[in-house]
């Protein structure tokens, strides 16, 4: 006989305490890991999408360029499209502006207006922008439209998340 002889009730105990501990586990792991996964897989900042603009068309006069991309939000996964005005300005950098209106979240248009066909317009509260994306004072708009960072990928337009809009600090 050994010294510490396990009882029939003492392997019982230890048996299901293992057994109902990995059976807990089993159960939590899946629980845990789809609160986390969803914020280990956000995407990261400054994430470009490629749009079908070649770098080579772009003038400097405004066009509206639509690209589309899917989008992960937590498990669900949809189709976005998104829209920039893109030019080259007078420094020959490409500018790429989000249509977002600054005053309450219209869609601004390049030379929407009659008035000013220079300037983009809001037809929402005639909010109006300078080429920049700079707001006209006196208008709705409390602030400059925002800008897409670009990159060049192939010879295509590639975008990223809109930002504060450089264009305009620079002056
Ligand atoms: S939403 Fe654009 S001016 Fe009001």
């Amino acid at each position: 006989m050994s010294k510490n002889p396990v009882t029939r009730r003492q392997f019982l105990s230890y048996t299901l305490t293992g057994v109902g501990g990995f059976m807990a586990a089993g159960m939590l792991l899946p629980m845990v890991r789809f609160a986390v996964d969803p914020v280990l897989k956000a995407e990261a900042a400054g994430d470009f999408k490629m749009t079908d603009k070649k770098i080579a068309d772009i003038t400097n006069e405004p066009v509206r360029v639509d690209f589309k991309y899917e989008q992960k939000d937590g498990w669900y996964t949809s189709d976005v499209t998104q829209t920039a005005w893109v030019y080259k300005n007078d420094k020959g950098e490409i500018v790429a502006l989000s249509p977002i209106c600054k005053h309450l979240g219209c869609t601004v248009d390049w030379g929407g207006s009659e008035k000013h066909p220079d300037m983009f317009f809001c037809p929402c509260h005639h909010g109006y922008y300078t080429k920049d994306g700079n707001n006209v004072p006196g208008t709705p708009p409390r602030g400059p439209l925002d800008a897409y960072p670009v990159k060049e990928k192939d010879g295509f337009l590639m975008l990223g998340n809109p930002e504060e809009n450089p264009f305009v600090r620079k002056k």
